[in-house]
């Protein structure tokens, strides 16, 4: 990573959010201890608390816990605040006044990470306020997901931002496509001859995505009640892994090439009929369970939950991409809030040999897997049948793995480190794009409608489990079972 070389603020829209505390700030000061930040750099943190600079100073200084007291007293130097809504228009004037009386001409970078429903206004007032152009420099807008709740409004969004921004100023900003692990997966597909010329539905019997979690919605209650799990993990972050697991080879590493291979798995997504989703797609909701030996209550319990939401807290899917490479390949999905435990992985599950002969001997009695570790133990595991020791012929699976934080001694690049960082140097390699962010809600779409239907009920799960017996049923009327996440690494 070079040092960014121009001058640039960055305006940061919910500078006091939760993303912002865990991610945002973090990762610009990461970038600072790095010496990526270039020489002439400010920071103007917005949200409608209100707060003098030296104040946000402070809450900045409590978010990143800097050890090195002079490098943060050189980050603080860019650190100003300017309190205001961003419903009004005012805010963005006074956002102007602001970076006006800074000695400094250079590049501009929004970073929005408020609440959704407020990114059409903002991107609005950006525009009435004259901030859509830097006047010697670039000006570019990073946004956080979800990009709309549906495909009509995300259609409004795009609308929105399309008419102040140019495509390549949009950095739309789903952060799973810039793990470590994901972004491996272009190496360990392509790079390795030994499973690239075997990524093919002549080979592969099924493939299995979980992104779970066994945490629940404390702190976002509200926001969860009005999302769910198919539109708060499945439409974005699950359906991103999946384009790059399924891409065809890209002709280079080139930022189009690369998310062009990726939109054609979106865009050849099967649609659900909504006849078939009582049978591909199952909705759970929890109710009071045990996750790490506590107790802890059921979804309706929670605070601020509608008491009679019908709001799916996992979800359980079965698809297809209809592509020549995949055509008829299952894809099962399960995702979601209190179920047994909190991991993301990609398991590829190969055809079993054509020889029957150690079939009555394999107690397993499937192909091999490879998973794919996306968080956390980020690694890849290969799961191989052999022989146990001993006097008789019995078949045992065991696991060859790769665990990342034992092969590589340094950390892992923040994702949020490597967005910031590719955003300013105008890299869109691992942003979604706007017409993959459309197609993933047309697939998701009949799902929402779905859950309009009078008659809709989320199945109750106990906290803790892996989900409804429905989400076991969806996989076994398939003859197959979900592959249980692999062992630590
Ligand atoms: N949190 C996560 O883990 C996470 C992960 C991925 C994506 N995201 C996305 O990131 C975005 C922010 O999420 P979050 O969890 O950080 O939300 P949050 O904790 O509710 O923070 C929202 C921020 O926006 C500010 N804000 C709210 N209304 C405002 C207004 N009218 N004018 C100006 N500022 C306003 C809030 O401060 P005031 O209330 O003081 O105004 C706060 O700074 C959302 O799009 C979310 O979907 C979050």
């Amino acid at each position: 990573m070079k040092p960014i070389k121009h001058p640039l603020t960055l305006f940061l829209i919910g500078a006091t959010g939760d993303l912002a505390k865990k991610k945002i700030l973090k990762a610009l000061y990461t970038l600072h201890q790095e010496g990526l930040l270039p020489e002439i750099f400010n920071l103007v943190g917005n949200s409608r608390k209100v707060m003098t600079h030296h104040e946000f100073e402070q809450f900045v200084y409590s978010v990143v816990q800097p050890k090195d007291e002079s490098e943060w007293k050189k980050f603080a130097k860019s650190l100003y605040y300017l309190p205001g809504d961003v419903d009004h228009r005012q805010t963005f004037e006074q956002i102007r006044s602001l970076h006006e009386s800074f000695a400094t001409c250079g590049n501009h970078l929004w970073y929005v990470a408020t609440l959704p429903s407020l990114y059409i206004q903002t991107v609005r007032h950006i525009q009435a306020a004259r901030m859509g152009k830097a006047p010697c420099g670039w000006t570019k807008i990073m946004l956080e997901k979800p990009f709309g709740t549906d495909v009509a409004s995300a259609h409004e969004l795009d609308e929105a931002l399309t008419s102040v921004f140019k495509e390549d100023q949009i950095f739309r900003i789903d952060h799973f496509l810039a793990k470590e692990t994901v972004q491996n997966l272009l190496v360990f597909r392509f790079a390795n001859g030994i499973f690239e010329h075997l990524w093919h539905r002549n080979f592969i019997d099924n493939i299995q995505v979980t992104a779970s979690e066994n945490l629940g919605i404390d702190g976002r209650e509200i926001f969860y009640d009005q999302t769910g799990t198919i539109r708060d993990v499945i439409q974005n972050h699950v359906l991103q892994m999946l384009a790059v697991t399924l891409m065809d080879e890209p002709k280079s590493l080139q930022a189009q090439d690369v998310r062009q291979k990726r939109h054609e798995v979106l865009a050849n997504l099967r649609p659900f009929e909504l006849d078939q989703i009582d049978r591909d797609v199952k909705f759970g909701q929890y109710i009071a369970g045990k996750v790490n030996g506590n107790i802890v209550r059921g979804f309706l319990e929670e605070n601020h939950i509608e008491p009679h939401s019908q709001t799916e807290t996992a979800a359980a899917l079965r698809c297809f991409v209809d592509s020549d490479r995949w055509r008829n390949v299952p894809i099962y999905i399960r995702a979601g809030k209190r179920l047994e435990s909190t991991v993301t992985e990609i398991s590829i599950q190969f055809k079993e040999p054509p020889n029957a002969m150690f079939s009555e001997l394999d107690r397993v009695q499937r192909g091999n897997v490879l998973t794919l570790r996306i968080q956390p133990n980020e690694g890849v595991v290969v799961r191989l049948k052999v022989k146990k020791p001993g006097l008789h012929l019995q078949l045992n699976e065991v696991p060859m793995q790769f665990g990342y934080r034992n092969e590589f001694q340094m950390g892992l690049v923040e994702a949020y480190v490597k967005l910031i960082y590719d955003a300013v140097q105008g890299d869109p390699t691992l942003f979604p794009r706007s017409d993959g962010i459309e197609s993933s809600w047309h697939f998701v779409q009949p799902l929402l409608d779905y859950k309009m239907r009078a008659k809709f009920r989320p199945e109750a799960y106990k906290a803790g489990s892996w989900g409804p017996s429905s989400f076991t049923q969806l996989i076994k009327q398939d003859k197959r079972q979900w592959i249980q996440p692999s062992v630590e690494m």
